[in-house]
Parts: structure tokens; sequence; C-alpha cells
């Protein structure tokens, strides 16, 4: 959904203090969300972040056939009660929902799964690279799906139903390894994935499957061994917190050199970053798994290399956030992104608020220390659009960012968290 509203961000030396608490991680709702599909029973999510895109998946699902209840226990978060009875399901995504979001082709595995045929409208999404469909693809060829691309859609059937097989992912796709493992999880036989992806959210919806009856081995390492069942029944499950949310926070505390407690994240799943920002100087201290607090004052920073790699590897979505902290420390920093080949779209409304970025290929150079200003900026895409943000925190003068219709797709309340902590940013309607 488009939105003219902007934010509007009075920059002040000001450090963040304060608490924020962390939501559900939309990337780990959107594919358990579609896991309802794989099951007659009802499946009760709690912990959904209320966000554009769960409420994107909450009409698709509907348009599908799925039967929701939706409740709102406080701001921000929804509870869903999702039932998919076999004789209202319908297998083809309407294309208005499709080109509202690219995670919308998640829904591939569960419906050729649970009704042997599936439709899809070439998704939408961020406009970050070319995101092929060819992983998705391969994993459910193996599987004994047919593939077919016509009127701007991707077709999946499956006559005989899906058998297991032995596969291995081309690259370590998340959403081509989500919709492997919603496929296989109701395929005659055993199926072995290699190169799968492991990040925390395809553990959550492993969890979430075999809390449903499924059987699923290795989530989180780079084999899954899935031994097909012939019914999933329903299940309750937490959503697991939002991993890229609660570093957003990390670094918009380390940017204004604050001290900030995050309750509600899971430290495990951000190690990796925190000992990024460590070996930058600012420390993260976990006070139980689920308390975080950065205290930056009396930081001494220091420039760091960085390199975007799938999961345990530095996360792609933060590194636009990233790069505005490496704008506040003074000497070279550099990030070199190698999963998306668009995704510096941040650097150029950066670089006009006064830093010194350069782009050389995939690789960004930054020259840190320079003070940033105030400035209108637009969003390109969704954690551009927070990256934005940040620099305004820290920028001299009055910052306003537009496109935000990016950053409601993934952020729960981001103007009101950071007010919490002190920064003076307003919605401008
Ligand atoms: C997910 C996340 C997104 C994150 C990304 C990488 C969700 C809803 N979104 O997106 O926030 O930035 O992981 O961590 O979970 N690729 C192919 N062919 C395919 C599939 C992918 O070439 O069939 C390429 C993509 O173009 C990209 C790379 O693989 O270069 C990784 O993409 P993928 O892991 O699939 O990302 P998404 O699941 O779309």
């Amino acid at each position: 959904m488009m939105t003219a509203e902007r934010i509007v961000i009075q920059g002040t030396d000001a450090p963040l203090r304060g608490q924020v608490a962390i939501s559900g991680s939309k990337n780990a709702a959107l594919p358990i969300m579609a896991a309802s599909l794989l099951s007659e029973d009802p499946l009760n999510l709690n912990n959904v972040p209320d966000l554009n895109d769960t409420r994107v998946m909450v009409d698709l699902l509907r348009d599908l056939g799925v039967q929701l209840v939706l409740a709102e226990p406080q701001e921000g978060e929804i509870a869903l009660s999702l039932t998919s009875p076999q004789t209202t399901l319908n297998p083809e995504v309407p294309i208005e929902a499709a080109r509202k979001m690219r995670a919308s082709v998640i829904v591939l595995g569960p419906l050729l799964a649970r009704m042997g045929r599936a439709t899809v409208p070439l998704p939408g999404g961020c406009p970050i690279g070319a995101r092929p469909l060819d992983v998705h693809e391969d994993v459910l060829v193996a599987l004994g799906a047919t593939i077919t691309y016509h009127n701007h859609a991707i077709h999946a059937y499956c006559e005989e139903g899906l058998k297991g097989a032995t596969h291995r992912l081309r690259v370590p796709s998340v959403g081509a390894t989500e919709n492997g493992m919603m496929a296989a999880v109701l395929a005659k036989g055993t199926s072995v994935f290699h190169n799968v992806a492991r990040e925390p959210e395809i553990v959550d919806l492993a969890h979430c499957l075999n809390a449903m009856g499924a059987d699923i081995q290795g989530a989180g390492t780079d084999t899954m061994i899935i031994h097909g069942v012939p019914r999933l029944h329903g299940a309750t499950h937490t959503i697991i917190p939002d991993r890229i949310e609660a570093m957003t926070y990390l670094i918009a505390a380390a940017l204004t050199r604050g001290d900030i407690t995050l309750t509600g994240a899971n430290k495990d799943h951000m190690q990796g970053e925190i000992n990024c920002l460590h070996a930058m100087g600012f420390d993260v201290q976990a006070v139980n798994g689920k308390t975080l607090l950065l205290n930056a004052a009396g930081a001494q920073p220091k420039p760091a290399h960085l390199v975007t790699a799938p999961y345990p590897g530095f996360p792609t979505d933060i590194q636009a956030q990233m790069m505005v902290l490496m704008t506040s420390i003074a000497g070279e920093s550099r990030i070199t992104e190698t999963i998306f080949e668009n995704r510096f779209q941040h650097v150029a409304p950066l670089n006009a608020m006064g830093a010194h970025i350069t782009q050389q290929g995939e690789t960004c150079t930054i020259q840190g220390g320079f003070p940033l200003r105030g400035a209108d900026v637009e969003a390109t895409d969704l954690r551009a659009s927070s990256s934005l943000v940040l620099a305004g925190l820290v920028a001299q003068g009055t910052t306003t960012v537009g496109g935000l219709h990016h950053l409601y797709r993934g952020y729960v309340h981001l103007p009101e968290k950071l007010r919490a902590c002190g920064a003076k940013v307003a919605r401008l309607p």
C-alpha cells in the first residue's frame, strides 16, 4: 500500500536512552502462516507482528479459502487461528496479493503439497535485485512437480502426488528452503535436502511443522532430512523475535552513543552481528537470553569491513543500517554485499545527507566521521527505509523520509519505539 506520509526527524546530539520491546519476526511469521495451508485443523499463532506484510498474507490466505480468526492481544501484535478445510481451499493466488509482496511465493510449496497444484502470479516486493525463482522451482521439480510459467504466473502441479527426493539447492535460498520443506512434509517417503538455508526463521518453521506432526530433522544445519507423513494436524506456535528489528535498535543506540535495553529479543539468533558490534567497539550485554543491553557512552568505535552472507554470515537485511553506523566512525569502513545485486540504494540518499560513500561493484567504501545533515530523502526498499531514519537521528537539522510503505512492511511502530527512547521522530500525514 503506497502512502504519502513522511517521517520527520529532528537530529539531535542526544543519545537514545530507553527500552524497546522487540516484535515477532516478519520473516518467520510469513512462511509459518502459509504452513496453515497444510492442515485441515486450526493452526494457532502467537506473537505475529502487525505489519503491512503480515496483513497482506492474512488477505492472501483468506483469498485462498483459509478461515481465519484474528485477535490483537496488544498494540503491534496479532494472534491468528488459521483453518484450511479441503472444501474451501483454492490453489490460485490472486494477482493483486502477489504484486504486493514477494513472499507470497511461499504458498507455492504448501498449496502444491495439499492440493496437487498451485498458481502464484510472479511476485512483487523490494526492488533490490532480480530475485529469480529457479531454486524454488528446482526443489519442487525434484519432488515430482511440473512447473510452467505463463500469463506472468508460476504454475506448479503434480498429478501423482509428491515423492521424497535427494536434492542439493544451487544456493541456500531462504524462500526456496521453506517451499521445499512445506512440500516435502506431505510427500511420500524421505527427502534429503543439501545446501539449505540455516536462518533462525527456517528453524522456527521446522519447529512449527514438527508441532503439526511433520518429521523434519537437521533444521539449522546445511542438510535437512524430512520423512513425509500422510497428514498434518493443528498446533499452537509462538513466532520467534525479529532479529533484524532488534539489530536495527542496537545499531541506533550505537549510532547515537546511547544506552538501550531490548526486551523479548533472542541473543542466540544474533551472535554474529553482536560480535561485529563488539569488534567495532560496542559491547552488547545479555541479562538473560531475552534482554539485551547496549551502552555506547564512552565507546571508542573502530571502522570495520563487513561481508553479507547467508546465515550465520552477516545478514543482508542489516547492511544498510550498519552503513549508517559506519558513517559516524572516523576512518574507512567497507561493506561487501554478496546476496542481492541492487541493495545499495541507500547510498545516494546518505550521500545527499553528507556521507562519503563510494560504490565499486558489490563493495561500498565508507569514509566515516563526516557529519550528516538533514535532507528530504526517499526510501527505496524496506531496510534502506530504516537506515534513513537512523541517519536522521544524528543529522544536523531536519530530515524527512518518504516511501514509507517500505518501512511499514517490516517495522512495527518504528517512530513510536524510537520516540520512547527520546528521539524526535514524528509521522507527517
Ligand atoms: C529472505 C528474506 C529477506 C532476506 C533474504 C536473504 C523473507 C520473507 N525474506 O528473502 O528479508 O533479505 O531472505 O537473507 O524471509 N535466488 C535465486 N533463485 C531463487 C531464489 C533465490 O537466484 O530461486 C537468489 C536471490 O536472488 C538472492 C539470493 O538467492 O540473490 C538469496 O535469496 P533468498 O534467500 O531466496 O531470499 P528470500 O527468501 O527472497
